[in-house]
């Protein structure tokens, strides 16, 4: 990879908008994190069994749900949440249809906990099999390894029975080459670098734009992106989605938790990762501890997310950490999310371009969905599914109020 072609930083990316956010205010913090705990708002305590898990599982809970209450398996009634997003090709953070690296090739990872043979398994940077937290499954049954990376863990997965398929459907292929066309030069040093700064200039947008009037920047980016993925042949209703996965990444992911009637757990976690992501980045997902972690004797916990942050703390195994020393799953996952802060000093120009949200359900069925921000899009706020007996979506508990990587883009100044 020669780093020095790409003209600026991944994350930088978004960081000429104007964000209009200093310092955060502890006052008006506090306030809003207390107006978000109500019961039945992304915190409460259900009944065994129960699941929960990413709002993109919502789907496929009933069938886990009762798979779970008939005496299923812990993980398999997991495994049978997260398997519905693997297979759907419009789901483009996971399995079948998720966006591809950088060389358009889909890249996937997945870990599992089984609680109560206390067992884990994972791999990372699959290719060519959608179901990946199957894989991980058999890795953890059939291996005495916990993770598996790259051609040998496909290798693996083929020898274990999994099909070869291609990944990359035509409409992530689509997207793919509008990223190639018009944004391909966005790899650098991240956000926690020190020499972080907001890329683009006015003043250079001007000299561009070649008009009296000259339009900003991003608007002239965001012409030029509508035209080419017109020539792409994406649909006029689906370009400016397809714009968005361009300028902002995402890591999508999903993660289940269950626990059943004997107070069994188990806890999964699977992902096509960051999108256009360098060939053999692995995120979080497949780190136990950091995308995943499961203690019987505590808890489960997952994330979906910014992978680099989140294995910097060690998000899943903190929270059970945390609530080993007896935090709630609320305060617990409130807890990681702060560490993400500190390790950026509450720099909120950073941090704006930074979502988690954790997944958390303890032994006894308390539970909590909590996020950095409300989510990814105005409207579109993160959710925790849950299945206790009732079905149902939950907005999560955010630490700092507003979303992440504002959109549309809004002139910079
Ligand atoms: N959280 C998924 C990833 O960053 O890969």
């Amino acid at each position: 990879m020669v780093v020095s072609r790409r003209g600026f930083i991944a994350t930088a990316i978004a960081g000429s908008l104007s964000l209009g956010l200093q310092a955060q205010q502890d006052p008006e913090q506090n306030n809003h994190e207390q107006s978000n705990r109500k019961s039945g708002s992304g915190v409460g305590t259900g009944k065994r069994p129960i699941l929960i898990c990413a709002g993109n599982g919502f789907p496929y809970i009933d069938d886990a749900y009762n798979f779970l209450k008939n005496g299923g398996d812990t993980l398999d009634a997991a495994l049978r949440v997260v398997k519905g997003p693997e297979d759907d090709p419009n789901d483009t953070s996971v399995g079948l249809g998720g966006l591809p690296n950088e060389e358009g090739i889909v890249e996937l990872d997945a870990c599992c906990m089984h609680g109560p043979t206390r067992r884990a398994g994972s791999v990372g940077g699959v290719r060519n099999i959608k179901n990946v937290s199957q894989v991980a499954k058999a890795v953890m049954e059939h291996t005495g390894h916990v993770m598996l990376v790259g051609e040998g863990a496909e290798r693996f997965a083929v020898d274990e029975g999994f099909p070869r398929e291609n990944l990359l459907t035509d409409n992530t292929r689509k997207i793919w080459l509008l990223w190639k066309e018009t944004h391909s030069d966005w790899w650098g040093s991240g956000l926690a670098d020190p020499q972080w700064k907001k890329r683009l200039s006015r003043s250079l947008a001007q000299k561009t734009a070649n008009t009296s009037q000259p339009k900003d920047e991003w608007q002239l980016r965001i012409d030029r992106m509508e035209m080419v993925a017109a020539d792409l042949g994406i649909a006029p209703e689906e370009r400016m989605a397809a714009i968005r996965k361009v300028l902002f990444p995402p890591t999508g992911t999903i993660h289940c938790s269950t626990l059943n009637n004997k107070g069994e757990m188990s806890g999964c976690t699977t992902t096509s990762g960051l999108a256009w992501k360098l060939p053999g980045r692995c995120g979080d997902s497949p780190i136990i501890g950091a995308g995943c972690y499961t203690d019987q004797d505590v808890g489960s916990a997952g994330a979906t997310g910014s992978g680099e942050e989140n294995i910097k703390v060690a998000g899943a195994h903190a929270i059970i950490e945390n609530m080993r020393h007896g935090m709630s799953p609320l305060d617990a996952g409130r807890d990681a999310l702060k560490r993400i802060v500190r390790n950026y000093n509450g720099d909120m120009e950073r941090l704006k371009f930074i979502d988690m949200t954790y997944y958390i359900l303890r032994k006894d069925g308390a539970y909590a969905g909590v996020s950095l921000w409300e989510g990814y899009e105005t409207g579109k706020p993160h959710r925790i599914s849950v299945h206790d007996g009732t079905r149902r979506n939950e907005k999560t508990v955010n630490l700092f109020p507003g979303v992440s990587q504002e959109w549309p883009p809004t002139p910079s100044t």
